[in-house]
């Protein structure tokens, strides 16, 4: 069964436009699992736009509520994820001026620096994945470094579908990737941009087992509710 997590940064977004108390993650977080969610994503970032410390720690202690926090590999940041002790983690790679996540991971880089943080949650029966583009490379590097999952960014694909461009190459590259992926023994997820429209298109790949989706859910959810957008999106993934 594929699983549906719901970020919710942008009640955040929406609610710290006011720099008040509403409309409340911490809520919402609640409300998107009675809806069906799976898990709840949320992304701690470093500059706190929208998920504040207090936030996440009030989300990450709601009894039986699966909770994906996407974080940086900032030493600061690692050690916040362990206090906060979520179920999952997602590692993020982070600009501070970027709008959103612009891209995945760059392992190469970064690979000593991972394998270390990676065991560190481990250690604590945390779930890693591991942020990165549909490429053969990074997927072989994950499964060096020990992670449990690695999730696909979608956003390429995403902007494809939204300017009415031709995806097929991106789409056989992501299904690519999966299949590799998952016969290494990756579970595999996808986020970032993703709609109704390129959700379908995804979710007809047999490896993808978890879709996280954020700034969609949540636009739309001022036109039909959030209740229902989830349960539209939990349609579309079974669907397939
Ligand atoms: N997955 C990851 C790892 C992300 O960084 C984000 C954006 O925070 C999402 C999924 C959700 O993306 P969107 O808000 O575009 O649906």
């Amino acid at each position: 069964m594929k699983r549906l997590g719901v970020n919710i940064d942008h009640v955040a977004t929406i609610r710290n436009a006011r720099g008040e108390y509403h409309p409340d993650p911490f809520f919402a977080a609640k409300f998107a699992k009675k809806s069906g969610a799976n898990s709840i994503t949320i992304h701690l970032r470093e500059d706190r736009r929208h998920i504040s410390d207090n936030d996440a720690k009030r989300i990450c202690s709601i009894k039986n509520l699966l909770v994906n926090l996407e974080i940086s590999t900032n030493p600061k940041m690692i050690n916040s994820a362990l206090k906060l002790n979520p179920n999952f983690i997602c590692i993020v790679p982070e600009k501070r001026k970027e709008i959103t996540t612009e891209g995945g991971l760059n392992l190469k880089k970064n690979k000593s620096k991972l394998k270390k943080i990676i065991l560190r949650f481990k250690k604590k029966g945390i779930r890693t994945s591991l942020f990165i583009n549909p490429s053969f490379e990074d997927i072989r590097l994950s499964k060096n470094l020990k992670a449990e999952c690695v999730e696909i960014h979608t956003g390429k694909i995403s902007n494809l579908v939204k300017s009415k461009k031709n995806h097929s190459k991106e789409l056989k590259k992501i299904k690519k990737c999966s299949v590799l992926a998952f016969n290494l023994g990756l579970e595999v997820h996808a986020g970032h941009g993703l709609d109704y429209k390129t959700t379908k298109l995804l979710a007809k790949i047999n490896e993808i087992s978890e879709f996280n989706i954020g700034h969609y859910i949540v636009g739309e959810s001022v036109f039909y509710g959030l209740s229902k957008v989830i349960k539209n999106f939990r349609k579309i993934i079974k669907k397939k």
